[in-house]
């Protein structure tokens, strides 16, 4: 949840959905997002809203956090009435989720499983930073229900943990996955980033291969932002640091791509690699396939039937919100046909299982074929009526999608 709201319309105080919207649920999977906003530092390079305890001095502490999102999923209970189907999917992500204490993570999904319930075989998934972990803490939560870690490891080379301001010693990610393991759970993912200043290639195999080393059967690998407001923009700014090259960037996903794959990890999105269907993030899935599902927390993003909006960012307003009766939405957007067209086309393209091309125009479709007479897309697929990139379509697909939606 990044640190900015976009602009749109005030949302109602009562939260309330058109009518439509609430005709949707159920059309698609449901999932519910919880966005923890703490950390007990801020990386330079990171926008996310998420708050220090220094930053959030005097005003709400994170004891009351469980108490404030349990408030917003009986809002969300009244909003949504008795349309809304088992939740598939929980996702807790930050911030630093595994900054609160396990029995709190618990009793958010608890009260999850009350207000909606939950489908059969759902994913439960939180982040997890390796220094906020241990053995006990994994056990508490797999107990709980949560059924899947995402770790964030970043690199394996200390000089590159170092200009992200990372605070875990390298090894501990690796030992994270063993305890989590250890501890039941069968998916396991690590996040790495590639193009931190100073990376070479060589570091970039090494932090690929000690992740692989340690057994995961997910691996996320982003590519460095340098965001505007951030430490790291400031430095770049000023000279200190070089800002990371696109050359650089298309190797180091090739040296990924490569690597993730001969160990067994195949992409399923862009930025994402599996070792079997059953270890792809079922929650990411949804929003990448227009699904819906309601986001509780401080900055939190929801979508239902075409129906998107977001609340407050700040802790203190959030809270205050809740305890006063009303909705904690700041705005929200009503998205148009041809603006979902658009955004489907956006997000499927990057998907291995590709972009339907019924939802392209004629302008769209030449587009499409000539992905596939340079090498962007795959011939047989589109002969089947589905665009799937090649590996570099893949690093081209911003571009793409700019002639696809046309
Ligand atoms: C916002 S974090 C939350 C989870 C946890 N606190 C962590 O750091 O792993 C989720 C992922 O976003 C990544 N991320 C945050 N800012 C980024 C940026 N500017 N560029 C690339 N990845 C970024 C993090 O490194 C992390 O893997
Ligand atoms: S720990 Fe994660 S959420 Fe917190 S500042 Fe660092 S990258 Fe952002």
């Amino acid at each position: 949840m990044p640190a900015a709201l976009p602009d749109a319309s005030p949302a109602p105080a009562d939260g309330a959905l058109p009518a439509a919207a609430l005709a949707e649920l159920g059309d698609r999977p449901f999932g519910v997002y919880v966005h923890v906003p703490f950390c007990a530092t801020r990386c330079g390079y990171c926008d996310f809203n998420t708050y220090t305890a220094q930053e959030l001095r005097g005003g709400v502490s994170r004891d009351g956090y469980a108490a404030a999102a349990i408030g917003e999923l009986a809002l969300a209970r009244r909003i949504l009435g008795d349309g809304a189907p088992p939740v598939e999917t929980v996702f807790f992500g930050g911030g630093t989720p595994t900054l609160l204490p396990a029995d709190d993570l618990a009793a958010i999904l608890r009260a999850v499983a009350e207000t909606f319930g939950l489908a059969p075989g759902a994913e439960v998934t939180t982040e997890a930073n390796p220094e906020s972990v241990d053995p006990a803490y994994f056990e508490r939560l797999r107990a709980a229900g949560f059924t899947r870690v995402s770790l964030g490891m970043q690199s394996a080379v200390p000089h590159v943990l170092a200009t992200l301001d990372r605070t875990h010693t390298p090894g501990r990610p690796q030992a994270a996955v063993a305890e989590a393991r250890a501890a039941g759970f069968e998916h396991v993912s690590l996040d790495l980033i590639y193009g931190t200043p100073g990376e070479s290639d060589d570091d970039w195999r090494a932090s690929v291969e000690a992740a692989l080393e340690a057994g995961p059967d997910h691996v996320s690998a982003y590519s460095l932002t340098v965001e505007p407001g951030t430490r790291l923009h400031a430095r770049v700014r000023r000279g200190e640091l070089p800002e990371p090259e696109e050359d650089a960037l298309a190797d180091r996903y090739a040296i990924a791509d490569e690597l993730l794959s001969a160990a067994g990890l195949r992409w399923y999105e862009i930025s994402n690699w599996a070792a079997a269907d059953d270890g792809r993030c079922a929650h990411n899935l949804n929003y990448w396939r227009g699904g819906d599902w309601w986001g509780v927390g401080p900055g939190a993003h929801s979508h239902v039937g075409g129906v998107r909006w977001w609340n407050v960012l700040h802790p203190s307003a959030y809270a205050g919100a809740l305890g006063d009766g009303r909705s904690p939405a700041a705005g929200r957007e009503l998205l148009d046909e041809e603006t979902r067209r658009f955004e489907r086309i956006m997000l499927e393209t990057r998907l291995r299982d590709g972009l339907d091309v019924a939802l392209l125009r004629p302008a769209g479709r030449a587009a499409a074929a000539r992905a596939v007479a340079d090498g962007l897309a795959e011939a047989g697929p589109l002969a089947q009526g589905r665009l799937l990139l090649t590996r570099r379509g893949r690093l081209l697909a911003d571009a793409l999608v700019r002639d696809l939606v046309d």
